[in-house]
Parts: structure tokens; sequence; C-alpha cells
């Protein structure tokens, strides 16, 4: 490793350490200051590269958030804090630790196979044991997921919140978005803005939407049929799916290890279920897959990341895999820094506002194991690149602006710290 890997290695760490709340780990300091669900497993994986126990250690604090019905929630509010709106008093839900009341994208199957992985690697000692607990929430999670999510067996899963997704403004959701009411029983305290530029945040109109749609969900009493039946924005969404598919593989590699037969059974078949879904959600003549609107029953073509991320399960064909390698190079091509969450030919491209056109290391990291996946190295390989540079030249931010690659948002993100731990022990 160079001087220079080695001290960002080191700084990396550091990051991690300094965002450790005692087992879990915030994704920054102030601006998210509990245990996100999607960062924690990415954070697993980055503490996977030097310290086993502490990456089983986050797993094991997000599941003591994990609902009776196998939901794992987006936050977990261990312990309180008044630098971040909406908090626990606005979620009103029932359980133990204080959580919020809707979900985000399951990369934990994922993480434990990494941890495993590792753990096998570094003759962890505890690892049945430890392992075997985290399979078992994981796939009551997967099982949470199909019922609530594909009640009608369509094979993709459905986003009730903007949120879940944790893409929270892009512009996949604009056309959907707009017919959430903009009214709210609850009071809007943005918090976010004391910590970072408006420009890089969503706007307050979202923020309406967003609080109405956990008054509405609230009103239900959490309860997942309820919502289902009132939710207003309702998308079965492919980069959801898609994550959920990879996450499913995962747990498929490690039952024989962690699980039973039947698990395994059962995971393949939900498996199955997920590939022919993502499978009819591919557009030839836009290069990418696109998610389907359940409200109105409409492609969403929008372009963003997520048309790519089937690659994470899906193995193309030929003419699909020339697309898509055609797609992004052409996405990267008038950037500094890729892949655009958002491409810059897109009229709703901003480079600075959080989901509508930053680079995000996790989301480049998803993709790269897409890409690889499907026999596409070398753009998989620029893809790390693009990142490791990126963060070397401008610090661990929590986003970049393609244009200039600049960071952007929060600054000492953990999961940017993890993507670093990981992508660039691949260079
Ligand atoms: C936020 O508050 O910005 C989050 O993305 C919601 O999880």
């Amino acid at each position: 490793m160079s001087d220079t890997g080695s001290k960002m290695d080191d700084a990396a760490r550091a990051i991690l350490a300094q965002n450790d709340r005692g087992g879990y780990t915030v994704p920054t300091h102030g601006l998210y200051p509990f245990q996100w669900n999607w960062d924690s497993a990415f954070v697993a994986m980055g503490f996977a590269t030097y310290d086993v126990g502490r990456a089983y250690r986050e797993l094991e604090r997000l599941i003591e958030g994990q609902w009776d019905d196998g939901m794992i929630p987006h936050i977990i509010f261990h312990a309180p804090s008044d630098t971040y709106f909406p908090g626990p008093e606005v979620w009103g839900t029932q359980h133990g630790v204080p959580t919020s009341g809707i979900t985000q994208p399951p990369v934990f199957g994922m993480a434990l196979r990494s941890i495993h992985d590792a753990a096998l690697a570094a003759r962890f000692p505890d690892a049945g044991a430890r392992g075997q607990a985290l399979f078992q929430a994981a796939l009551r999670h997967h099982r949470w997921w199909l019922r609530a999510r594909d009640p009608e067996g369509i094979g993709l899963v459905a986003i009730l919140h903007p949120w879940e997704s944790g893409s929270d403004n892009s512009p996949a959701w604009d056309i959907a978005f707009a017919r959430v009411e903009t009214s709210t029983t609850t009071a809007i305290r943005r918090r976010d803005l004391g910590h970072v530029d408006p420009a890089m945040r969503p706007r307050d109109i979202d923020y309406q939407r967003f609080i109405h749609l956990v008054d509405l969900y609230r009103e239900c009493g959490w309860d997942p049929a309820r919502q289902w039946a009132r939710a207003p924005f309702k998308i079965a969404e492919v980069q959801m799916t898609a994550i959920l598919a990879r996450s499913t593989a995962d747990l498929i590699a490690l039952a024989d290890a962690l699980g039973t037969p039947e698990d395994k059974g059962e995971l393949q078949d939900m498996l199955q279920v997920l590939l022919a879904g993502l499978a009819s959600r591919w557009r030839p003549d836009l290069k990418r897959f696109v998610s389907l609107d359940l409200i109105s029953g409409e492609d969403i073509e929008a372009p963003t990341q997520a048309g790519f991320m089937p690659l994470l399960a899906v193995a193309l064909d030929d003419d699909q895999r020339k697309a898509v390698a055609e797609e992004i190079t052409r996405w990267c091509s008038d950037v500094v820094v890729g892949l655009p969450t958002t491409p810059s030919f897109s009229p709703a491209f901003e480079a600075k506002r959080y989901w509508r056109g930053p680079v995000w290391a996790v989301i480049n990291w998803l993709l790269a194991d897409g890409l690889r996946l499907n026999k596409l190295d070398d753009l998989a390989r620029e893809i790390e690149q693009a990142t490791v540079q990126a963060i070397e030249r401008r610090g661990f931010f929590e986003n970049f602006d393609p244009v200039t690659g600049e960071g952007g948002g929060g600054d000492t993100f953990s999961w940017t710290a993890a993507a670093y731990l990981v992508l660039s022990r691949r260079s």
C-alpha cells in the first residue's frame, strides 16, 4: 500500500472510531446522530477489513431495532439527540428501543456474507453462533419484504416513502411524489439545514411531503396492510429489489454454514421470484431497468443510478451488457467523477443537491459489484478507482459533485470511510 493509501486507511479507521457510539456507528455527527440501517451494513463491511468482531457488533446492534414482524427500521434511536428531525416522538412507533417506522435497502445479507468470509479468513472463533443469529434475523427480514411489500407477488418490492429508497429526493420520485399532499399534522422543524448548505439538501416542499407520509402511516398504526391500502406513494423499485435479490443470493451462499436446508430452499424460491420481477423491468431503448409506479401503473423513466442496480443480481445477456456499458460510459463522459446519480443531460440534474446528481461512494461500490458480476471488470475498476481518488483528493464526504469533484453534504462520513477501506483494496 502506498503512503497516501496507508494514511487514508488510518484516517478511515479514525472516522469509524470517532463515529462509534458503543457498538454502533452514526453516519456522521450532528446531521445523522443515530444508527441508520443501510449505513450500518456498509460500515460493517468496512470494519470486516480489520476488526471482524466489531463488524458483527454493528449488525447485532442494528437488529436490536428489528420488529416482531421482521421489519428492520431505517433508524434505531439508541440514545437521544436533538440535532435531527424527525425524532422518535414524530414516528410514534411501539418498539422497545425507539425506532422509525419505515425501512431501508436490505444490504444486511450482503454485509453478513462479507463478514462471514472475513471471519473464516481470520479464523475468528465466534463466527458460527453470531452468524447464525444474524442469518435468522436476515431471513425474517426478507420474508417481511415479500409479505409486506410485494403482497400481489409481482416479484418487485415496493417503497412507500422516498426515505426508504435511501435516495430521498431522486428525480425518480418527482412525478409520483408530486401527487402526495403537503399538509402535515406534525410541525416541521428541520435540523439538517443547520448542518449542511441548503443547496445540498431536499427542499422545504419535499419535507412537507416526507412528513405528510410519516403522519399518514403513523395514523395507520404502522400496520403494513393498512399502510399498503392507504399509501399515496407506492413504487415497485428496481434498486431495492436488486439489493434484496443480491442479499438473498448471499444468504443462499451462507445457508449451508448458518441455516438449514429448508431455509436455503425458501431463499432459492424467493430469489427466483425477484429475478423474474427484475428481468421484466429491462427497457432496451433506455439501456437500463425501470421502476414501476404502482399508483399510476406507469414506468418511471427518469434516468437515475437505480436503473443499473439490477446488475447486482441479474446475469445480463450480451446485448444488455453492451448496452449498459455504453450507457454508463456516456453518463461518465462529461463529468470529473462518475457515476452521477442523475446524468448531466437530464433536465433534473443538480450537481450538488443530494440525490439529484452527486456521486455517492456506496452507490459506486454496489455498481462496481454489479459490473464485476456481469464480467464488465474494466468499467468496474474505473468506477472503483474514480471513487478512491475522489476521496483521496477531497476527503470522506457524504457525496461528491460530479462536475467539480468537490465534496458535499456531511463530512467525516462513516460509509464513505467504509467504502474507502473496501474499494482501495481492490484497485
Ligand atoms: C434524512 O433525514 O435525510 C434521511 O435521509 C432520512 O433517512
